[in-house]
């Protein structure tokens, strides 16, 4: 199982055992490893706003002793000149050992993969696929409850257009892993991955609140309404506001955890932040060591063999 030279583009490309390989491997960066990627360069090619996957890209690569170049903004690039991502992809190929793409199209990371030799890895392409935040996602699940098969996962939010919920729930099928949907109807999740769990046997429910299932949850999912993928700003508007998780809805299910990938924009009331059962600080924290994981190992600096262990 080699994942030098890989590209991380959808969390479909990966099956479960080297999901596993990856969650393995970043326990072992809880450790520091200063000079891992000593002399190498990543390259982050932002056409999105970010915080989060940009700078823990950054903070994991600087941490392994290895640089960074990139833009933040498709106003900095040449893309504001018109420039293609095949060939932006190109030119970071000559300067960089690694590239780090998120863009607003489906698909953009892999137009960028296909036409350069380096690993790509994507950072979020569209309403699609987000699967570095679904490696930190499973990693803050898999400390917390262990096993992630056994498990019963709720989605609460923006299901049809949250790219961190089609990736999770893609990853968490491959597990067997119990799911609960909910969200108002314009938002629930897009019928071709229901379908997809259908058919492959996958057991999930949908439902329009989150009362009745909250206390049968070990974790619940939250997520941002994605207001900038509304084609229509009247839709959006009949669905703001529409849930909030706060510290009265949990005090009748005090063993659930809370996760969001953040950012939150009153989703979650701030007086959940104290309780234990919040992760999703330590979840955006995970995103580093994740992060420094797949790096590695894109890069042929593994810690753990490809069975597990030793070199
Ligand atoms: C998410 C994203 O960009 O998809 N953010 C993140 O990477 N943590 C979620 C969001 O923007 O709502």
């Amino acid at each position: 199982m080699d994942f030098k030279g890989r590209d991380v583009i959808s969390i479909r490309d990966f099956d479960r055992p080297q999901i596993e390989a990856v969650l393995t491997e970043a326990a072992l960066h809880e450790d520091d490893h200063p000079d891992l990627l000593r002399g190498r360069v990543m390259a982050t090619c932002f056409y999105e706003p970010s915080t989060r996957t940009r700078l823990s890209f950054e903070a994991a690569m600087h941490r392994l002793g290895g640089r960074v170049i990139g833009f933040a903004t498709a106003k900095t690039s040449s893309s504001a000149k018109g420039e293609s991502i095949a060939d932006t992809a190109r030119v970071m190929a000559g300067y960089a050992d690694a590239i780090v793409i998120r863009h607003p199209l489906e698909g953009a990371a892999r137009v960028a993969a296909e036409a350069v030799d380096v690993p790509v890895i994507n950072g979020g392409d569209g309403a699609n696929q987000h699967p570095t935040q679904t490696f930190l996602d499973l990693y803050t699940i898999q400390r917390a409850c262990s096993d992630l098969g056994g498990i019963h996962v709720g989605f609460l939010g923006d299901l049809r257009f949250g790219r961190t919920v089609h990736s999770l729930a893609a990853a968490l099928a491959k597990f067997g892993t119990k799911m609960t949907f909910v969200a108002p109807p314009f938002l629930r999740m897009p019928r071709h991955l229901v379908e997809e769990f259908d058919d492959l046997g996958v057991p999930y429910r949908e439902l329009e609140g989150v009362e009745d299932v909250l206390r049968d949850l070990d974790v619940l999912y939250v997520t941002r309404i994605q207001k900038e993928r509304f084609a229509d700003p009247i839709e959006y508007d009949k669905v703001k506001g529409a849930y909030r998780i706060d510290r009265a809805l949990l005090a009748g299910a005090p063993d659930v955890r809370i996760m969001h990938p953040l950012p939150r924009v009153g989703e979650i009331a701030t007086d959940v932040d104290a309780l234990p059962q919040a992760l999703y600080f330590a979840q955006a924290r995970h995103g580093v060591t994740a992060r420094k994981a797949l790096l590695g190992m894109v890069l042929g600096r593994r810690l753990s063999g490809p069975t597990g262990g030793g070199s």
